[in-house]
């Protein structure tokens, strides 16, 4: 009975996609996910985008430098290991690629759509243009992580990402059978199902907030702009096969958290940022939601086993300790210039924490 369980030590979780930002962000998410992952998946939509390999080691060795200059644990510092990705723009060549996958330090591209999300304007405008670097990325193995979402004005926001499955994955997949695919921050079970019709190749990462809420959660009683994400939260059916599918212990489906930071200020406006931040509480909250359908035991493969084999890297081997004793999520984090970061669930408590951590 996994009702039972009140404290669960797990391999040490990996983040496979997470937006630290660049410069003075980095002093306070640097520290937030270092306190709970080892290997994380840095999103290159920076302003400019992150495009090539030079660009890739500047970003991590200013994310390293952060780490060094902040108060985290020795050990946590030695764990801490930044994997960098690439944006794929229209001017990306196969031979960039090539370079990347040699580089050691490239582990993914980054596929956005033009105008599909936050600094996207440099992102992809015809898919069908990146034949080159699509069979550069199956030739050298290096995954494809998209945000699958169609981005014509006239298609509907919730009908976004099936249309993409519909209209673009589909193609994608016929003339590519055996590149890898990641298909970032599903939403829907749509792409649930279309993740799981699939071979070995093709894998899912969710995040919490996809997970735990639903578009009620969003605009019942009010617009809540902590709870603006995208793609944006679906329809509670769709939440309930996220979460069957994220406990069902299929290894295609892995953590991801999307932590997507926006200054306060700019979640609570007229034309709010898309974007939930949960870099420091995303333990907790995926025990919570595991927790709540009574597969806690199912936590570890999720967290810590299955994205690392995705990518073919070892498990960590290093543990952590989740245990059923109540955290409460701050309100707010300082963050630069005098601004301030709202979390995910801010001012909320949870039923689950990291031990060591209260
Ligand atoms: O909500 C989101 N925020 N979705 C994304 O795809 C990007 C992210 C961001 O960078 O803020
Ligand atoms: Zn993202």
């Amino acid at each position: 009975m996994t009702d039972s369980i009140r404290e669960l030590t797990i391999l040490q979780p990996d983040d496979w996609h997470i937006h630290l930002r660049d410069d003075k962000a980095l002093a306070t998410t640097v520290p937030h996910a270092a306190g709970s992952f080892n290997r994380v998946i840095c999103m290159p939509n920076l302003v400019p985008p992150v495009k090539n390999v030079e660009d890739a080691q500047a970003y991590r060795a200013r994310i390293m430098q952060h780490l060094e200059a902040s108060n985290v644990s020795a050990e946590r510092k030695a764990a801490f290991d930044p994997r960098m990705t690439l944006y794929l723009t229209d001017h990306t060549t196969a031979q960039d690629i090539e370079l990347a996958a040699k580089s050691g330090i490239v582990q993914a591209v980054k596929l956005y759509p033009a105008g599909a999300t936050t600094n996207s304007a440099d992102g992809v405008t015809n898919i069908n243009a990146c034949v080159d670097v699509f069979e550069a990325l199956e030739k050298y193995n290096l995954p494809l992580l998209l945000h699958g979402e169609v981005t014509h004005d006239h298609v509907d926001i919730f009908d976004r990402e099936k249309r993409f499955l519909d209209e673009v994955m589909v193609q994608i997949i016929a003339k590519f059978p055996t590149m890898k695919i990641v298909m970032e921050h599903i939403t829907t079970s749509d792409a649930a199902d279309f993740v799981l019709s699939q071979g070995n190749q093709i894998a899912a990462t969710i995040t919490p907030q996809h997970l735990m809420f639903n578009r009620n959660h969003l605009l019942l009683g009010g617009i809540k702009p902590h709870f603006y994400c995208l793609p944006i939260l679906k329809r509670e059916s769709h939440q309930k096969v996220l979460l069957d599918v994220a406990t069902s212990g299929n290894p295609k489906f892995f953590l991801g958290t999307d932590s997507a930071p926006h200054a306060t200020d700019k979640k609570e406006a007229a034309c709010g940022c898309a974007g939930c931040y949960s870099a420091a509480t995303a333990l907790p909250l995926y025990a919570t939601a595991f927790d709540s359908v009574g597969k806690i035991d199912r936590l570890e493969g999720f967290t810590s086993r299955f994205g690392a084999q995705f990518y073919g890297l070892p498990v960590n081997e290093s543990t952590i300790t989740m245990i059923k004793t109540p955290m409460q999520i701050p309100a707010s984090y300082p963050y630069f210039d005098g601004s301030s970061l709202t979390p995910l669930m801010a001012g909320e408590s949870l039923p689950w924490s990291i031990k060591g951590s209260l």
